[in-house]
């Protein structure tokens, strides 16, 4: 596909990156279905969290083009962003805990590899730029309210802080040279295909091995959980209709403390309660996070549709049915 037939063309071409991951795997899949006349070129660099088996399904599709790199190779970056009408960042360091081990790679990968995506949109007049980030950058909660989009980012994770960086850098590259980028901030997200190092999963797994499920502290932590279709959907109303330079909270309204999880995928399994252990706590690890998503309902007219319960059993079984997809990566596969 060269410039000609990119831009301009019947249908869009979007630049996916990250699309290997966990959400950009289920955003292109989704994309794909919804959009027929568009297409993905999906730009991804493989790190031990990108799976090309995530994308089987979607494998003789010729609308989409996979392409092997990092978001922070300029010259790549600005090839592929001459050929497209929009792009979406999903591409991360995304694990918490990661970041708390080693920050560096947080830093390159989410806030220069971004400003090296929104300095090749810019220089290639792309119309369209959606960062996908996260409630994170917002801080910590106590035990009443939710984050509006004007909330202030208090991050407290290096990764939570790195993300708030790359948030910070889009406001300005549409302040600055007019970008027509948005952002949004959305809760955890659960469902298909996500990493067996991310708590849902890994608990699944743990569970069904009989091994103990490791609680961070006393296990009340308070997360809003998101179905990650849901997540794609609200994208891809913001991708369309998001206004320039505004920022989009989308939220599950699926509060739950960490052990109620844990005990509801427990419950699924048919396994004891006794398997939970608790750990010492992650160090700086927020209490409690919850968006307003009444933004993005108003504008764009989005609002969740999975419920936990539901959402929570069709992952369960997800897991259980496609062992082929995860037992690979517990061996670093
Ligand atoms: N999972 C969640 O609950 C959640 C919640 C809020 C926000 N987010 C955000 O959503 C986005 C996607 O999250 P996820 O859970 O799918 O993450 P993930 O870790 O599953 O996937 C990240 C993908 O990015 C790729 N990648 C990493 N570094 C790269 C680089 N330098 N160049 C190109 N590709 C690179 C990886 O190979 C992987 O495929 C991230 O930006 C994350 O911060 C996630």
């Amino acid at each position: 596909m060269g410039r000609g037939e990119g831009r301009g063309a019947t249908g869009r071409a979007i630049l996916v990156t990250g699309g290997a991951g966990f959400i950009g795997s289920n955003f292109v899949r989704f994309f794909l279905g919804r959009h027929p006349a568009d297409r993905v070129v999906n730009l991804d660099k493989l790190t031990y969290a990108g799976n090309l088996g995530s994308l089987a399904e979607i494998a003789g599709d010729e609308r989409h083009e996979f392409v092997r790199g990092d978001i922070a190779d300029r010259g790549l970056v600005r090839r592929l962003a001459a050929r497209v009408d929009a792009i979406v960042n999903f591409a991360a360091e995304s694990h918490v805990d990661r970041s708390i081990a080693g920050a560096e790679v947080f830093v390159r990968t989410n806030v220069l590899g971004t400003q090296v995506l929104l300095e090749a949109a810019r220089a290639a007049g792309v119309p369209r730029f959606v960062q996908v980030s996260t409630d994170e950058v917002y801080g910590s909660l106590g035990p009443r309210g939710a984050f509006t989009e004007e909330s202030p980012l208090r991050p407290n994770s290096p990764y939570s802080a790195s993300k708030a960086g790359a948030d910070l850098l889009v406001r300005a590259y549409h302040h600055t040279f007019g970008l027509g980028a948005v952002v949004t901030r959305c809760s955890n997200n659960y469902g298909a295909y996500q990493h067996p190092e991310k708590l849902i999963p890994s608990f699944i797994i743990k569970a069904l091995a009989g091994q103990p499920l490791p609680v961070y502290g006393d296990g009340l932590a308070v997360r809003d959980w998101l179905h990650v279709e849901d997540h794609c959907r609200a994208l891809d109303l913001v991708l369309d209709a998001g206004r320039p330079g505004e920022v989009y909270n989308i939220g599950g309204s699926s509060e739950r403390t960490n052990l109620e999880i844990t005990t509801a995928i427990l419950a699924h399994l048919g396994k004891p309660p006794s398997l939970v252990r608790f750990v010492p706590d992650r160090p700086g690890h927020d209490r409690r996070y919850a968006v307003d998503w009444g933004k993005i309902k108003r504008e764009l007219g989005w609002r969740p549709e999975r419920s936990l319960e539901e959402g929570l059993a069709a992952t369960v079984g997800w897991y259980l049915a496609r062992r082929d997809w995860w037992e690979k990566l517990l061996t670093g596969g």
